[in-house]
C-alpha cells in the first residue's frame, strides 16, 4: 500500500514538473522572441559596421588586396570584442563561399534554402530567431551584396580585376563566393547566444 502510494505520488510529481518546463519553455519563447530578434539585429548590424567601416578603410588606403583580411569575421578583434560583449557565437555563411571554414550546417542550410527561394520568388527575407536547444537561440538574417562588395564578390575581369581575383586565389584555392551582383542573396548571419 505504502509503495503504491509513494509511486503515485512520484509519478504525479514527474508530471507535473514535466508539464511546468514544458509551459516554461514554450511561454519564454513567446514572450521573448521580439527581444531576441531585437538582440540579433543589434549584434548583426554592429558587426557588419564594423566590417565594412574597416573594409572601406583599407580599400582607399591600400586597395582590394590590402582590404582583403577584413572580410574575415574570425580574424578581427573587434568582432571578438562584440562577440564577448553579447557573450554570442558570431557567424556568416553561404551556400558558395570563400572560406570552407563558413560552409553552412544542416540546421544554417535549412534557413538558407528558406531565404533563397523566398528572394527567388521577389518577397522580403525577415531575420529570424530558432530555439536550438533549452539555452540558445540562434538569429538568422539574410545578407544582400551591395555595390561596395562587388570588388571581391563580383565577375573577375569585370567587377574583379585579374590582379586582385588572383592575390583573392593564392588565400583561398577553393574560392566560390564570386560572380554575385548588387542585390543577390550572398550569404546569412548565423548568430547564436543564450536565452
Ligand atoms: C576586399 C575584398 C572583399 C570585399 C570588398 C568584400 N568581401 Fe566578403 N569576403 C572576402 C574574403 C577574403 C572572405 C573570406 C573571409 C574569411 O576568411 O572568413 C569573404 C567572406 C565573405 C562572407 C562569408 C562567406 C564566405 O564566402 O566565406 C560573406 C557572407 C561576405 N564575404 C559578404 C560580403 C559582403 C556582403 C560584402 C560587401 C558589404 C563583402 N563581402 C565585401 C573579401 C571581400
Amino acid at each position: 500500500m505504502k509503495i503504491y502510494q509513494l509511486s503515485t505520488l512520484l509519478f504525479a510529481l514527474i508530471l507535473l514538473l514535466a508539464t511546468c518546463s514544458e509551459n516554461g519553455q514554450s511561454n519564454e519563447q513567446l514572450t521573448n522572441k521580439h527581444e531576441y530578434l531585437e538582440k540579433g539585429k543589434t549584434i548583426a548590424s554592429a558587426t557588419f559596421a564594423t566590417l565594412s567601416g574597416k573594409l572601406q578603410e583599407a580599400m582607399q588606403e591600400g586597395g582590394v588586396q590590402n582590404a582583403v583580411s577584413y572580410c574575415n569575421l574570425a580574424a578581427n578583434p573587434l568582432v571578438d570584442s562584440l562577440a564577448k560583449i553579447y557573450n554570442a557565437d558570431i557567424r556568416r555563411t553561404a551556400l558558395l563561399t570563400r572560406n570552407q571554414a563558413n560552409n553552412p550546417t544542416a540546421r544554417e542550410l535549412r534557413q538558407f534554402e528558406i531565404y533563397r527561394s523566398t528572394h527567388k520568388a521577389g518577397k522580403t527575407m525577415n531575420p529570424v530567431v530558432h530555439s536550438i536547444d533549452p539555452n540558445t537561440v540562434a538569429f538568422y538574417a539574410p545578407i544582400q551584396l551591395m555595390p561596395l562588395c562587388e570588388k571581391c564578390h563580383g565577375k573577375v575581369g569585370e567587377s574583379i580585376s585579374s590582379e586582385d581575383y588572383e592575390h583573392i586565389k593564392k588565400l583561398y584555392p577553393q574560392d566560390e563566393a564570386i560572380n554575385f551582383a548588387t542585390g543577390d542573396l550572398r550569404g546569412m548571419w548565423s548568430i547564436s547566444f543564450q536565452k
